[in-house]
């Protein structure tokens, strides 16, 4: 059995922060966030499909110096990593959100805020520095959509991020199982698993419970969490379709990237409707089980799109040598989630950047222990395909 560290400047891996935040939470809410869809396919296949990937390093390539930086949608990043969208944040740690969007910033890297979020587009503009992208889900209620992209816009942050792979919610049976179900009810079980936690039932009670920020007086909502968060289910826009993205394409006038692609085919469209840059994600698993793991949709969307917009991917980084796999198959970057959220969440401010650090560090020894200096060398000669994989 793994021991687990004291404190979480003593992780050494983003597991061990997953360990610490599972410690730390009631079940109910370590659940919502480790948790996939029905049987957790697309989850762990997600992260297995990094491990089944061998590397195939070379030698004598002087690799003392080694350089992480790349260029993505108009300026440098200093990792080729940014942190994807998390919604609800707040339930595991106060102040979460601003500790990734901080810890971010320290890193040189790109955070995105999540329309979900505990924490509002203003709070998160006005303490957190560095480059900033808004992600929203298209809502029924369009004024109100539209006037949360303005509020983005206003702030300053200088990418939108449209996600297109929850028109509905997905079954999320842990959710269920442990009555963290929307609306939300306190019934014994709930209870019982937030006495069993009293550090955090303490922290929570004298912060507060957290209110989905951006998402206040949508639909004339009580700003409970849980009630809003039951509205936002029921105001997603299930009949959204290619005019209406393409309506926010003509509307925002920065940068615009869409998460939630798998299929070559839908690539191609949104380069042709103007977007800047494609996200190949499953929602990490969270929205329909047994979709294509992420790993194996990367090759062919790199090759559909080549190389006329920038692609990205999430769902399953765990290591840095996960990112130079993905780097490997294409991706100009990845999106970090329950690796930076189980930071966040293990630590705050510290946890979060624990995470990058650990994360960066790691990939650093990948790139070095491969024979390469800098990400524009990493391809698929440094992996070792066998028949029938990627
Ligand atoms: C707790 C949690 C909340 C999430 N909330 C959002 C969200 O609000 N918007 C969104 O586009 N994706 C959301 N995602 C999906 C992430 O942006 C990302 O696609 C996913 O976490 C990547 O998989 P990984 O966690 O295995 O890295 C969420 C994921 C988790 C775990």
């Amino acid at each position: 059995m793994q021991t687990l560290p004291h404190s979480v400047s003593k992780a050494v891996s983003i597991e061990d922060l997953r360990l610490i935040a599972k410690r730390r939470l009631p079940t109910c809410i370590f659940d919502f966030y480790d948790g996939g869809a029905e049987d957790e396919i697309t989850l762990l296949s997600n992260i297995q499909r990094f491990r089944e990937i061998s590397l195939l390093p070379r030698i004598l390539r002087s690799v003392h110096r080694i350089d992480t930086t790349r260029h993505l949608l108009g300026s440098e990043i200093k990792v080729p990593f940014a942190v994807a969208p998390t919604g609800a944040l707040g339930f595991g740690r106060h102040g979460a959100d601003l500790s990734l969007a901080k810890a971010a910033a320290e890193q040189g890297t790109i955070y995105t805020l999540s329309s979900s979020a505990t924490t509002s587009i203003e709070q998160i503009a006005r303490h957190a520095q560095g480059r900033q992208w808004f992600q929203a889900y298209i809502l029924k209620d369009k004024d109100f959509f539209y006037k949360l992209i303005d509020r983005a816009y206003a702030a300053d942050f200088e990418g939108l991020m449209i996600t297109v792979d929850l028109p509905v919610g997905g079954k999320r049976e842990r959710d269920n199982k442990n009555s963290f179900s929307i609306p939300f009810k306190l019934s014994p079980s709930v209870a019982l698993d937030f006495l069993s936690k009293p550090a955090f039932l303490s922290s929570l009670l004298s912060k507060g419970m957290p209110v989905l920020e951006n998402m206040v007086g949508l639909e004339g909502e009580t700003r409970s969490v849980n009630h809003i968060a039951s509205s936002v289910g029921r105001n997603y826009d299930a009949s959204f379709n290619w005019d209406d993205l393409k309506r926010v394409r003509d509307y925002w006038h920065r940068k615009l990237i869409v998460k939630g692609v798998l299929h070559p085919s839908d690539a191609i469209r949104l380069i042709e409707l103007g977007v800047d840059a494609v996200v190949v994600s499953n929602h990490g698993g969270r929205q329909l089980d047994t979709a294509v793991a992420t790993l194996d949709a990367l090759p062919g969307v790199v090759k559909a799109v080549d190389k006329r917009i920038a692609v990205l991917m999430d769902g399953g980084i765990r290591r840095g040598s996960d990112i130079f796999k993905a780097i490997a198959l294409g991706a100009d970057a990845v999106l970090t989630g329950r690796a930076t959220l189980f930071g966040a969440i293990s630590g705050g401010d510290s946890g979060a950047l624990h995470a990058m650090n650990i994360l960066k560090e790691e990939l650093v020894r990948t790139m070095q222990l491969s024979g390469v200096t800098e990400l524009a060398e990493i391809s698929k000669d440094f992996l070792f395909l066998k028949q029938g994989l990627v």
